[in-house]
Order: C-alpha cells, then sequence, then structure tokens
C-alpha cells in the first residue's frame, strides 16, 4: 500500500526505491522545462482533495497541478469538522470518492486514515501531509537541490528542530539519493525509530549516512544545507508555549549559518514563524531557497499526478 510502483499510491516514500524517487524527481524537471508538452496527459481525469488542516501550498499547487495537465480537481475541506470517520466511516467515504474521481489526495491528523484510504480505494491515494509523514514536500525539496546541485550523493544536509512529519520524510529522501543527512533535535524530540531504521538502511544501500545530534554548532559544520520546519506542528498548537522553550536554542540564525559552508543553502517548508525557528535575516536572505521549493511543490506533485494517473507509458523507466 505504500509502494508507488506495486499499489499505485504514495503514502510514504519508505519502500520506493532510490531510484524510484530519482526517476520522480527526473519526471518532474521534463514536466517543469517542457510543461506545454504535458497539457493533456490528465484529460477526463478528476482528483479528491480531502483536508483535515489549513493548506496554501499543497491545496494550490495540487489544484493547479491538476489543471496543467488537462484534468480537474475537487476541494473538501474538512478543517472546521470533525476528523475523517466521524460522519461516515473513512473507507465508505474512500468507496465514494472512488466513484466519482480517478485520485484521492488527502491530508488528515491521523496517518492511520491515509493508510486506511490507501487500503480501500481502488483508485491511487496520495498523502498530502499526516502527522508522521510529509512525502510530497519531500520530493519537492530534493527535487530543489538536485537543480541547485545536479549530484546530491555525499551532500550534507542538516534538518533543526522536531523530528515531525517532514523531517521523516526529508531524511527518508535523503538518504535514499545518498546524502549525509543529519538530524538535529533536542532530547525528547527525535524523529520516529522506525523511520530511522529506514534511513540507516537506505543509505547502507546508497553510500549515504543518517546521524541523530542534539548539538546544533557540531550539526551545521559545513553543511551544504540546512533544514527547518515549525516547532508545533498543525494539532500541537496547545504546546505552542512549552515547545517554544524547548527549542529556543535551536533557532536557525546568522550564526548558524555561518558555521555552514560557503554558499549554503536554507530551507523550510513553510508556513514560518520568523523570530522562532528561523530569523528573519536568513529566510529573507541570499541563502533562503525557500520560494523555489514552494515553486517545485507544483513540478514535483504534477510528475506524481502524471505517474500515477497518466497513461502507463507516459515515461520511460519504471518505479521500483
Ligand atoms: N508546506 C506545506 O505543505 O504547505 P501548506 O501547509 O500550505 O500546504
Ligand atoms: N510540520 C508542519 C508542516 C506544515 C507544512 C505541520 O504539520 O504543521
Amino acid at each position: 500500500m505504500t509502494d508507488l510502483a506495486s499499489a499505485g499510491d504514495l503514502v510514504s516514500l519508505a519502500s520506493l526505491s532510490p531510484k524510484a524517487i530519482a526517476h520522480i524527481i527526473d519526471v518532474a524537471r521534463s514536466i517543469k522545462r517542457d510543461s506545454a508538452d504535458y497539457a493533456d496527459l490528465l484529460r477526463g481525469k478528476r482528483l479528491s482533495m480531502v483536508f483535515e488542516k489549513e493548506s496554501l501550498r499543497t491545496r494550490f499547487t495540487f489544484d493547479i497541478g491538476m489543471q496543467d495537465l488537462g484534468g480537474s480537481a475537487v476541494f473538501l475541506d474538512l478543517s472546521s469538522a470533525a476528523r475523517m470517520g466521524t460522519r461516515e466511516s473513512v473507507r465508505d467515504m474512500a468507496r465514494n470518492l472512488e466513484r466519482w474521481t480517478h485520485g484521492i489526495v488527502a491530508r488528515t491528523y491521523r496517518h492511520r486514515t491515509i493508510l486506511e484510504l490507501a487500503d480501500t480505494a481502488d483508485v491511487p491515494v496520495i498523502n498530502g501531509l499526516s502527522d508522521h509523514l510529509h512525502p510530497c514536500q519531500a520530493l519537492a525539496d530534493t527535487m530543489t537541490l538536485v537543480e541547485r546541485w545536479g549530484d546530491v550523493k555525499g551532500r550534507k544536509l542538516v534538518y533543526v528542530g522536531d523530528g515531525n512529519n517532514t523531517c521523516h520524510s526529508l531524511m527518508t529522501a535523503a538518504t535514499k539519493l545518498g546524502m549525509n543527512m543529519v538530524v538535529c533535535t533536542p532530547g525528547g524530540y527525535e524523529p520516529d525509530a522506525e523511520v530511522t531504521a529506514v534511513c540507516e538502511a537506505a543509505a547502507d544501500e546508497t553510500g549515504g549516512s543518517i546521524t541523530l545530534s542534539s548539538n546544533l554548532m557540531e550539526s551545521v559544520h559545513l553543511a551544504d544545507a540546512v533544514y527547518t520546519d515549525v516547532w508545533a506542528s498543525m494539532g500541537q498548537e496547545e504546546e505552542t508555549e512549552e515547545r517554544a522553550a524547548v527549542f529556543s536554542d535551536y533557532s536557525i540564525t546568522e550564526d548558524v549559518m555561518d558555521a555552514t559552508k560557503d554558499g549554503s543553502s536554507f530551507m523550510h517548508c513553510l508556513p514560518a514563524h520568523r523570530g522562532h525557528e528561523v530569523s528573519r535575516g536568513v529566510i529573507d536572505g541570499p541563502r533562503s531557497i525557500v520560494f523555489d521549493i514552494a515553486e517545485n511543490r507544483l513540478h514535483a506533485q504534477k510528475a506524481v499526478l502524471a505517474l500515477l494517473l497518466g497513461p502507463a507509458d507516459a515515461f520511460d523507466g519504471g518505479l521500483v
């Protein structure tokens, strides 16, 4: 259920091979370069978008992505409603949506809700963020690094902050692409142990590495890129104050970026809180590539849509 190739879903990057992730990025770059060539690829296809949480980037880029590829999207906003499974079961919802549309993007609190949708629906299910993972974000993040660096193997990428959904998908994509990934969190906020184990196995295969640390300055030393995300994710609003105290020493400031390599990049999935996880000078400064990443959400997701909903022979190369 979690493999783009075998099950036709994109729930997680964990079961995708390094080759499959590189292929999605290649397709995304082709679509970005020659977008007019793909204007009819999904003609007549419809996408359901069911979101339990707010969104700017994911919502716009999936909707625009479908339009760019000749299809259309229908949005169901559940952000002010009860979670999925309350009015009717998640499985019944999936059985309805698959009758009207050719794919489902879901943004949920519980990761289990996405797994249940994917398990039930006969059409592709795409994870548009759950409490556990944010795979579409990581595809855009790594695509942006490939654009900048060409070969990303051996590059040092440091994620600083909460070991959350964004972190889990980023570390998975990065190690599968052979990068040296460092995840720096305060004690007690480390990434999930199972995700870390997947990254260790991926790093063994690709020649990359995964290191966990709580020492900020040691972690960012000579980094090629530093990534951070909000300290309190959607659904953790009540912990905002407590987390601000725990994470206050992990803010990405100019001093932190000074310890990185010349020409290094600052990354963030957005939305950002200036003066908290990142200083204004860094996110609005010359090293920041946050809006390049936001732009690439569109291209990376068009690749995912094209590969999952488009004709099987549209692109050379497999996804295994
Ligand atoms: N980065 C991201 O997923 O943004 P949205 O929450 O606005 O979709
Ligand atoms: N970790 C953040 C990412 C938002 C795109 C959250 O889940 O709120």
